[in-house]
């Protein structure tokens, strides 16, 4: 029996001042005056199309990504918030992030984000390393984005995630736990380390930077960088994130535990039990801004609709579950995807046998093994004719994390 789960709400902020070379987001440069107005009444007409697929469900959690959302002014993010919570009841205590990039960062902007409601930013750091930003492309040095996050904790921030990458080009493993150590001095509640991709159709894709680290030396960077961030207080909780005790991010969480999140914005994906239907539906909206300026609140603003069928369910649903290092319990399982325990026995013996996953009682969580082969584990979930064989993972999950 399919229930229900915590709902979330994903806000797609499209613009960035630069594209970074790396980044395969839906980011657009911004060129001009961008049209701040215009977008917050495509989000809400957006956000009115989709109500009826949530009808009396709470909110949860919200989450503004981009693109860089710190470039909307205030009022804005503030009207958006006022309307949103006008059409949809929002949890007391409901977790509200917001990403920021720190070359965005302007005196008094921060006590207006919070005085709208924002109560947890997200900053795109990346590296303190000037020289790395500058060839990642990055619009902020090093100083500015202390400066940044100092602004937003005398603004009375006190819940931010710092986003870092590794394995950048020309870092030393010294180079990578230096980052770190300027994160910790900026106190953070939450870290995000992020090994750096080679996304397809970006430019580092193209013409990938020479002296990009190899596997050997990533490796040893995340190995490093893990003990480190332990030692400071940051337990990691999932493959790429680290918090204080009681700060992970609940928006993420939820996607990892396959809760539903309603997704507006230009591409933002969404995922919707339907209680009665006994369905799960994932909807997306078209990627352009222009063209969904044009189309929100609309079917043409739809860029799909599908329908996660019964038997494709185990695959999406380890592909986010394994991500978390506490793994999951066969109890939400059940209730999450409607399928009883058994319709994984076979897969679940299969990755216990081969020290993948431990199980203990109604508990299953990834063995250290398990998370260097994560890949591997999650595909013994699919169906013998799942379509999923063919489709993108990242396309599956679709959503951006911090
Ligand atoms: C959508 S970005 C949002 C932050 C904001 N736009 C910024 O860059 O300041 C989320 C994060 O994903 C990470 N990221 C983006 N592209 C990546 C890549 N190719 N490899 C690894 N991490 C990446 C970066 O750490 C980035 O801060
Ligand atoms: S990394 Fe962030 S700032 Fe850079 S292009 Fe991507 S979304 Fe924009």
């Amino acid at each position: 029996m399919l229930t229900t789960p915590p709902l979330s709400l994903y806000v797609h902020l499209p613009w960035c001042v630069r594209k970074c070379p790396y980044c395969d987001f839906n980011s657009h440069e911004g060129r001009g005056a961008l049209p701040f107005d215009a977008y917050v009444d495509a989000l809400l007409a957006d956000l009115d199309f989709d109500l009826p697929l949530v009808w009396g469900r709470t909110i949860h959690s919200v989450f503004f990504g981009g693109g860089t959302p710190s470039l909307f002014p205030p009022e804005f993010i503030d009207r958006f918030l006022q309307a949103a919570s006008s059409r949809l009841r929002f949890a007391p205590g409901c977790e509200i992030t917001l990403e920021t990039n720190p070359g965005t960062a302007e005196h008094g902007r921060f006590e207006l984000y919070r005085a709208a409601g924002v109560n947890r930013l997200s900053f795109g750091i990346q590296s303190f390393d000037d020289e790395t930003l500058r060839r990642l492309g990055r619009i902020h040095d090093s100083g500015e984005a202390e400066a940044a996050v100092k602004l937003a904790q005398d603004a009375g921030f006190d819940n931010f995630n710092l986003d870092l990458m590794y394995a950048l080009p020309g870092q030393t493993l010294a180079m990578a736990e230096r980052d770190l150590e300027r994160a910790f001095a900026l106190q953070p509640t939450h870290m995000s380390h992020y090994q750096l991709t080679l996304e397809p159709n970006t430019v580092f894709a193209a013409r990938p930077p020479r002296d990009i680290p190899d596997d050997d030396a990533s490796w040893d960077m995340q190995e490093h960088c893990q003990a480190m961030l332990a030692a400071a207080g940051y337990a990691q909780y999932e493959v790429s994130a680290y918090a204080r005790p009681g700060r992970q991010c609940l928006h993420n969480v939820n996607y990892w535990q396959y809760g539903d999140y309603l997704g507006i914005g230009a591409g933002a994906h969404g995922k919707i039990t339907l209680g009665a239907e006994q369905d799960i539906l994932r909807r997306w909206k078209i990627k352009h801004p222009t063209r969904y300026l044009a189309a929100a609140g609309h079917a043409e603003a739809i860029g799909g609709d599908d329908r996660i069928a019964p038997a494709r369910r185990p695959f999406e649903y380890m592909l986010n579950a394994l991500r978390l290092v506490d793994g999951f319990s066969l109890d939400a399982f059940e209730a999450r995807t409607g399928l009883p325990r058994a319709a994984i026995g076979d897969a679940l013996g299969q990755a216990q046998a081969q020290g993948w996953l431990a199980i203990e009682g109604d508990r299953v969580r990834p063995t250290e093994l398990g998370r260097r082969f994560t890949n591997d584990v999650i595909e013994l979930f699919l169906g013998e004719d799942d379509e999923n064989r063919v489709a993108v993972p990242h396309e599956v999950a679709g959503y951006t994390v911090d």
